[in-house]
């Protein structure tokens, strides 16, 4: 029997690669960026399993080309929007992800945003850079204070909770918002859930660590952003489409908000006409939260080994459709 044919999207870690080597007929995608949609559309009918990253769109229309003989579809990245998880439940294909491995990072990169933002580093930087060293004068780039403050956390899963624990490092005071709260956990992390219109109502910082959903899409909109404590920061580490760009610009623009830090974007890559970009008081950086040495080999093994498990009709280590 011939071994099965796997497609893996983009260049990952030679090590991870390594393990499909003599198991697999194994075709990588050389560019560097996305393979293109018609590239996908024509491999999916011959094959038995696909090594995916976030930006290929496998909607319902993209499950639907799989042909007969194909068995797992491995994301190398612990959110899956960018799959139709009931499309691909329906086909009995089980998704695999990546979660846990890339917890630290992200909160990590959370943090480093948070500082960035409330500390004004970037807007620092670019002075120096355009030749600018003003003397030290008590309101030079003066920002806002960490130690304490109130950080209001949006989702309190995994990086959520990651985020508490360094936060409580920096002397902040703890809100949390979450779909689902488990109260238990505020003794253990020094947190108070709340409603997130009190969050919003009392945080001087706001990190979001929600999954995309129809339930969190546009999220922070024009209602929510306008429910901020006047000259708080946002910083999204979690998923574009949770925050409305025009809201937010529009809340930037009238000084609600003193600040934004974002790791991602809706569309990305971010349009290059996008308003944001001009605005000093905001940091935009390309989703590289998880973009961390070993994090990433890790992401890359865990994806390759549920590939092989699904490839071998086993269940999954983690699946997303569990
Ligand atoms: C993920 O894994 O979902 C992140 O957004 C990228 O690492």
């Amino acid at each position: 029997m011939d071994s099965p044919r796997i497609f893996v999207t983009r260049r990952i870690a030679a090590q991870a690669l390594k393990q499909l080597e003599g198991r697999v007929q194994m075709e990588v995608w050389e560019g560097s960026g996305p393979p293109p949609r018609a590239e996908l559309e024509a491999r999916l009918p011959h094959l038995d399993g696909l090594l995916s990253l976030l930006t290929d769109p496998l909607n319902a229309e993209m499950i639907a080309l799989a042909g007969p003989n194909f068995r797992v579809l491995s994301q190398m990245a612990v959110g899956t929007d960018n799959i139709d998880l009931a499309a691909a439940s329906a086909r009995r294909i089980p998704v695999g992800h990546t979660p846990g491995v890339l917890t630290e990072a992200c909160a990590d990169f959370a943090m480093a945003l948070l500082l960035a933002a409330a500390r004004r580093v970037v807007e620092g930087d670019r002075e120096v850079r355009a030749g600018i060293w003003r003397p030290w004068g008590p309101d030079i780039l003066v920002g806002k204070d960490l130690y304490g403050g109130t950080l209001g956390i949006v989702g309190f899963g995994r990086i959520g909770q990651a985020v508490a624990r360094r936060a409580q490092g920096f002397g902040m005071r703890l809100l949390v918002h979450d779909l689902n709260p488990d109260t238990h956990l505020e003794k253990c992390f020094g947190i108070q859930f709340v409603s997130l219109p009190e969050l919003l109502r009392q945080s001087d910082f706001v990190s979001i660590h929600v999954y995309l959903s129809p339930q969190t899409r546009g999220m922070f909109n024009a209602e929510t952003l306008g429910q901020m404590k006047p000259g708080a920061v946002l910083v999204n580490t979690a998923r574009g489409p949770i925050v409305e760009p025009q809201a937010l610009q529009a809340a930037l623009e009238s000084g609600r908000l003193a600040a934004a830090a974002l790791d991602v974007f809706d569309p990305e890559p971010i349009p290059a006409d996008s308003p944001l970009l001009a605005m000093p008081n905001v940091i935009i950086t390309p989703h590289i939260a998880s973009a961390a040495g070993q994090v990433r080999l890790n992401m890359a093994q865990i994806a390759v080994e549920n590939l092989l498990l699904g490839l071998a009709g086993q269940p999954l280590r983690f699946c997303a459709n569990a």
